[in-house]
């Protein structure tokens, strides 16, 4: 299964501080943690009566940060001891063997969220969560919105992303106008592990948070992951004002997911809080439309009885579909 070997988000970086935190990955129940900094993803579960060790603390120690047990007080360490139990309380002799151990999964913190991948061996540059070097450029200003848990598949959410040509429709007066509502769809780029698209155009009364006239907004997109896509906006040539966005989703299942807007701008004047408004709002007018979508995975032609039909405007969504049968990726699909 492909999407065990891939990077997911799985929680916003402010959110996991010095107590752990509980979180679930494809199914499976993760305990969060911060060593001195450093993040730990490790399964849930106590390998010695099975316990929560979400319900747990973090201690600090002469040998470093652990994670105690709520159960029995077992200490599991972090760092170089991997997850080892290194202390049990009720028989402070025992030196704990090497199978004493949580799980430990592979964690990394990226663009104001953590990213778990549960089993190594996706080919790179799958091999790391997805590239968006607007977001840790200092440069730039980074805003993470979200996040959000929607009722439809990770890959109906991309899709939705991809689309421009529902601007004129469900973003009315926002991102689009119905009577400006011809769109270029741009070049599609196509490898194995992902999509570029350059030179898409639309038409948009309001392009972001700042703007107050229209125009024609290029869009250049990369989707460097099944789950993933950035959006780098060009407005106007001599408007100052530059920004980028990913859209990163963590799966939930075939017909749930949680998603994260993290956007990266320069030189807008906007407010931190005035942008999350915004795109908060644009989500709110995509959400009831795309939960309405039937069937809530997508249709790639994988397997399924259903299929759809496509006009000239899809081409970015028909090359994403096919990228996703490429991968071999089901969740989410059919
Ligand atoms: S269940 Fe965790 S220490 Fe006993
Ligand atoms: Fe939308």
């Amino acid at each position: 299964m492909i999407e065990r070997q891939l990077w997911h988000p799985v929680a916003d970086a402010h959110t996991l501080r010095d107590a752990p935190l509980a979180v679930r990955l494809l199914g499976e129940p993760l305990v969060l943690w911060r060593d001195h900094g450093r993040v730990h993803a490790w399964a849930d579960r106590c390998p010695h009566r099975g316990a929560r060790l979400s319900l747990g603390r973090v201690l600090t120690t002469v040998h470093g940060p652990r994670l105690e047990c709520p159960y029995h007080g077992w200490q599991f360490g972090g760092g170089k001891e991997g997850g080892r139990c290194r202390h049990v309380p009720a028989a402070p002799e025992f030196t704990p063997p090497t199978g004493h151990a949580a799980q430990a999964f592979e964690a990394r913190e990226l663009h104001g969220l953590i990213w778990v991948r549960l089993q190594p061996g996706a080919d790179a540059p799958l091999d790391a969560p997805p590239a968006f070097a607007e977001a840790d450029d200092p440069a730039w200003r980074r805003v993470v919105c979200g996040p959000y848990t929607v009722a439809t598949s990770a890959p109906r959410l991309v899709e939705n992303f991809l689309d421009l040509s529902h601007f004129g429709f469900v973003h009315e007066g926002w991102l689009g106008e119905r009577g400006h509502a011809q769109v270029q769809t741009g070049l599609v780029g196509e490898d194995p592990t992902g999509l570029s698209v350059k030179g898409a155009r639309a038409w948009q009364p309001r392009a972001y948070a700042q703007a107050d006239d229209g125009a024609w907004i290029d869009y250049g997109y990369t989707v460097p992951h099944p789950f993933a896509a950035v959006l780098r906006k060009d407005a106007s040539a001599g408007d100052p004002v530059r920004n980028a966005i990913a859209l990163f989703i963590r799966p939930d299942g075939d017909e749930a997911c949680t998603a994260w807007f993290v956007m990266a701008t320069q030189n807008d004047p906007a407010s931190v809080e005035s942008l999350v408004e915004f795109q908060d709002a644009v989500f709110a007018q995509d959400r009831p439309v795309i939960e309405s979508q039937q069937p809530k995975a997508l249709p790639t032609g994988r397997t399924g009885p259903v299929t759809e039909v496509h006009g000239p405007a899809d081409r970015v969504s028909s090359a994403y579909r096919r990228y996703l049968q490429r991968l071999g990726v089901s969740l989410g699909t059919c």
